[in-house]
């Protein structure tokens, strides 16, 4: 370790840090001091090999360390292929996006990655290379430089779990190299890979069977967790570690704001456990937190971890060691979908009352939809309760959703059903989720309405959220399934394929016609995210508590900021609902920019309303009685 040519700024930094780092890596790495040398070594370089006007930046959020929690912050999620074709076509869209509000976007993968072998960009055969028909890193250095000009972060994923089976890495292995073969997880046969299937639960049980494969070359099991060809890297070597966070700086280095650490939670495996959350995975990613905030104190980290809510709060880590800046709101998300089908909230208000009760600084990543499947990671603990059990009401979930159920316009489709279990997983956009597409074949014109309420509803619900909405592409424009993924065999066995079609830009276009449902969708969206800008009850310190609705199809809640408190109300069930406010008094609906005098409030199916108030508006809380249903007209 060489310091002599440290200057005060990385010093200071890495002093800052060093005690807390070098315990955990000497724990994690038995007391290598080579390694930990390298590794400090490395660190420097990266700072080293930082810009100028990065390190500005860093030194401009280091002094506003909380700057992500903003609410002006708005996301959005694309393919640079499907959306635009290459980088330099994103690029060309950034009007587009900054029209509708979004301050941050979110590229999926795309560095080099074998055509066909990919899982969607996420098995990586370079790290420092650009998928080709995509663009170049200059390319990719330009975009990350124009959204900086207009305060718009650039997220991007760091699939750190596995390399493709065409790394470097993995092609010196499968030759025979050990050094290399260290790097993965190699046995001469099959007995240990068996004694880790006795606790391995499957990723993809049905698309990709098993967590090894056979490598002929090397004439070795290797593990794969994921796809055959996405090999599982080794980080109890700190080769790995070390290579892989020097390849996280370096994209940090082309000005990517965010790093998304693709599937976290496996990368720690331990013969006799389910190889996932382990707490040396705490340990990781506790160390790559400092490493950024020593190197690019500008960057964040957001952690994919789609797990049970146990499972997910402990990668925020604690106040004074904290982990994961951001986290997705995996859970919220298919309560959500759950309530959608069930139109009943009380897991929903159960759940809620969960985020509700955590650190306001623990900031979540809301989405309603991703690009990956909706697996059903519902708190069935709580749900047995109401002696609904897990594996019937999942295919209640994907019978409602892929429009078996009668009355259902949902039109999604199963992904990795595993009959064994019963736990099929979801795919289909929000707009056919919510029904537009069945509603259009129907030729139901009023059914289609209903659907594009339903759809925005779920977008409000997130907006309302404290944390980062993110938006994924298409959505906005309620863009529907793309079956012509079932054409092609690359992708057709996957059916996530469903929900990652092409941009249509002319419907695109179409947003600018307040009547067309794109500009309906369009204008609501950017609308929301307004006024989560205007007014300050959205604040990431407000108060977010329950509201009693006294109906279990309308969710209530409130977010209290000063002497402001919004009333957000929203209607899951299939029929009108009046709720009777707790206050009668003075209201301004936010939609509408109305004050009214109000003592209750009638939503239409699939409808949301958010009503700011003061104490000084309201009057003494009267008796109340019940919320009531009435029919819809039809
Ligand atoms: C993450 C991605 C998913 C991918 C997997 C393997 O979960 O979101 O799309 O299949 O990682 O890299």
């Amino acid at each position: 370790m060489d310091q002599s040519k440290w200057n005060a700024e990385f010093a200071g930094r890495f002093f800052r840090h060093e005690r807390e780092m070098k315990w955990l890596y000497a724990e994690l790495y038995h007391n290598d001091q080579r390694a930990w040398d390298y590794f400090v070594d490395m660190l420097f370089s990266a700072y080293q090999a930082r810009s100028e006007e990065l390190k500005e930046m860093d030194r401009l959020r280091d002094g506003d360390p909380e700057w992500y929690r903003q609410r002006s912050l708005m996301g959005y999620q694309l393919y640079v292929k499907s959306f635009a074709g290459t980088i330099r076509g994103v690029e060309k869209k950034l009007d587009y996006l900054s029209g509708l509000g979004v301050t941050y976007l979110h590229l999926m993968p795309l560095l080099e990655s074998p055509e066909g072998r990919s899982d969607g960009g996420y098995a990586v055969s370079d790290y420092r290379k650009v998928q080709e028909e995509l663009g170049t890193m200059e390319d990719l250095e330009h975009l990350a430089g124009e959204c900086r000009e207009r305060g718009m972060s650039l997220c991007l994923d760091f699939v750190m779990n596995h390399t493709s089976e065409d790394h470097e890495w993995a092609r010196r292995a499968r030759d025979g190299d050990r050094a290399y073969q260290s790097r993965y997880f190699f046995y001469d046969g099959w007995d240990i890979p068996n004694a880790y299937e006795q606790t391995m639960p499957q990723v993809f049980p049905t698309t990709a069977p098993g967590n090894f494969t056979w490598c002929p070359e090397a004439g070795k099991v290797v593990m794969t967790t994921f796809y055959s060809y996405q090999w599982d890297l080794n980080y109890a070597n700190p080769v790995v570690f070390n290579d892989m966070t020097d390849n996280m700086l370096f994209l940090c280095n082309r000005g990517i704001d965010i790093i998304r650490l693709d599937a976290v939670p496996y990368i720690w495996k331990a013969l006799g456990t389910n190889c996932r959350n382990l707490k040396q995975v705490y340990s990781l990613v506790r160390i790559m937190r400092m490493a950024c905030e020593i190197v690019c104190p500008a960057v964040l980290l957001l952690g994919e971890v789609v797990m049970d809510p146990v499972w997910v709060t402990p990668y925020f880590g604690t106040q004074d060691r904290p982990g994961c800046h951001m986290l997705y709101n995996v859970t919220t998300m298919c309560t959500l979908w759950h309530t959608v089908a069930t139109t009943d909230v009380r897991l929903l208000r159960h759940q809620m009352s969960r985020v509700f009760s955590l650190p306001r600084q623990n900031t979540f990543l809301n989405y309603i939809r991703c690009h990956d499947d909706i697996g059903w990671g519902l708190d069935y603990g709580f749900l047995s309760c109401f002696n609904w059990q897990e594996v019937p009401h999942k295919r209640y979930l994907n019978d409602y959703f892929t429009g078996k159920w009668p009355g259902s316009l949902s039109r999604g489709e199963l992904y990795n059903d595993d009959p064994r279990l019963g736990d099929a997983r979801l795919c289909g956009t929000a707009a056919s989720l919510c029904g537009v597409t069945g509603a259009k074949e129907a030729g139901d014109e009023a059914a289609v309405e209903g659907a594009l309420t339903l759809d925005r509803m779920l977008h409000a619900f997130i907006f309302g959220l404290s944390g980062l909405p993110v938006i994924y592409y298409g959505d906005e424009i309620a863009a529907e399934n793309d079956d012509s993924y079932h054409d092609d065999p690359a992708k057709k066995a996957d059916s996530r394929y469903l929900h990652r079609g092409d941009m249509d830009w002319e419907k695109a276009k179409l947003h600018k016609k307040a009547r067309s449902i794109e500009g309906k969708m369009f204008s609501a969206i950017r609308r929301m995210q307004e006024i989560r800008n205007e007014y300050d009850v959205f604040s990431p310190d407000a108060v977010l508590d329950l509201y009693e609705t006294r109906s279990d199809r309308v969710f209530g809640m409130t977010r209290a900021y000063g002497d402001r408190t919004l009333v957000a109300l929203y209607n899951f069930g299939r029929e009108n609902e009046t709720v009777v406010l707790k206050n009668a008094g003075k209201y301004l609906d936010l939609s509408t920019d109305r004050e009214k005098e109000l003592k209750k409030v009638r939503l239409l199916p699939g409808d949301y309303i958010w009503l700011l108030t003061r104490e000084d508006w309201l009057e003494a809380p009267a008796p109340r009685s019940d919320a009531s249903t009435d029919a819809v007209k039809p």
